[in-house]
């Protein structure tokens, strides 16, 4: 796990509630694919510092479940909601054995997927939790961006990238896998999904009054993908 999401929680915390990726990319782009939550039981892996588990508790979500791998960043949402959130702090890649099965209406995970070697064995996992017609809904790069970055050429080729990012002000070291699109999509309907919306999500228009060039490159460069897949069968 990246120094990003223990050592510099808070600051990463603090970035990302203003930041053009996270705030003016990501998250109005998920949110718009996500939709109305009200009354509904929802798990967020990868919920780092709960910038999204504030937006479903202003929506009305019934029961918010917050699972990461790093203590730091559930210390934050802990502080900050307190018991409006369940909280479990879990690697994902190792199953997700403390919820129940068939118990959640969304699964919503924001720009994690890409640290797991293995998404087959995950969207195994989160079909088992999710109710039948419930919906996973994840962003994460995007194949063609990250293959900019490929060392082997081969786009069909899984790979571990090593890459550094100033999100926090200072340079820090991140790995995550590269995939293809295939590899993405054959997970999710291998087990159990239909597939009812793929988005490459779109940067909104006040970013240019931060970063015109950060702008410009994200209304003509695909960078994350953004997926909802709805649980057809177990
Ligand atoms: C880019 S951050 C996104 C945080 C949050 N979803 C958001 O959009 O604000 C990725 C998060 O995934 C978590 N994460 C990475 N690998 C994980 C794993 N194997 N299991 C659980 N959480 C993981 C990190 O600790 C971090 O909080």
């Amino acid at each position: 796990m990246s120094e990003l999401y223990s050592k510099h929680a808070v600051k990463y915390d603090n970035m990302i509630q203003t930041n053009i990726y996270n705030a003016m990319y990501d998250f109005p782009s998920m949110t718009a694919l996500i939709g109305d939550v009200a009354g509904l039981d929802i798990v967020d892996l990868g919920c780092g510092s709960g910038v999204y588990a504030q937006y479903f508790l202003d929506k009305h979500a019934a029961q918010i479940t917050c699972v990461d791998a790093s203590p730091e960043m559930i210390d934050i949402v802990q502080s900050k909601l307190g018991a409006q959130v369940n909280t479990h702090v879990i690697d994902v890649a190792q199953g997700l054995s403390v919820l129940h099965t068939d118990s959640a209406d969304r699964v919503v995970s924001a720009l994690m997927i890409h640290y797991l070697a293995d998404l087959d064995s995950l969207c195994a996992e989160v079909n088992r939790i999710l109710k039948q017609g419930g919906q996973f809904i994840f962003s994460t790069h995007h194949p063609f961006a990250d293959f900019e970055c490929s060392a082997s050429g081969n786009y069909f080729e899984r790979e571990l990238v090593t890459d550094t990012w100033d999100t926090v002000g200072e340079p820090v070291t991140v790995q995550f896998y590269r995939r293809s699109l295939t590899e993405i999509t054959t997970a999710l309907t291998n087990n159990g999904f239909v597939i009812s919306a793929i988005t490459e999500g779109e940067v909104l228009e006040q970013a240019k009054t931060i970063c015109e060039k950060t702008y410009r490159y994200l209304s003509t460069h695909p960078n994350f993908l953004f997926v909802r897949a709805v649980k057809e069968k177990r």
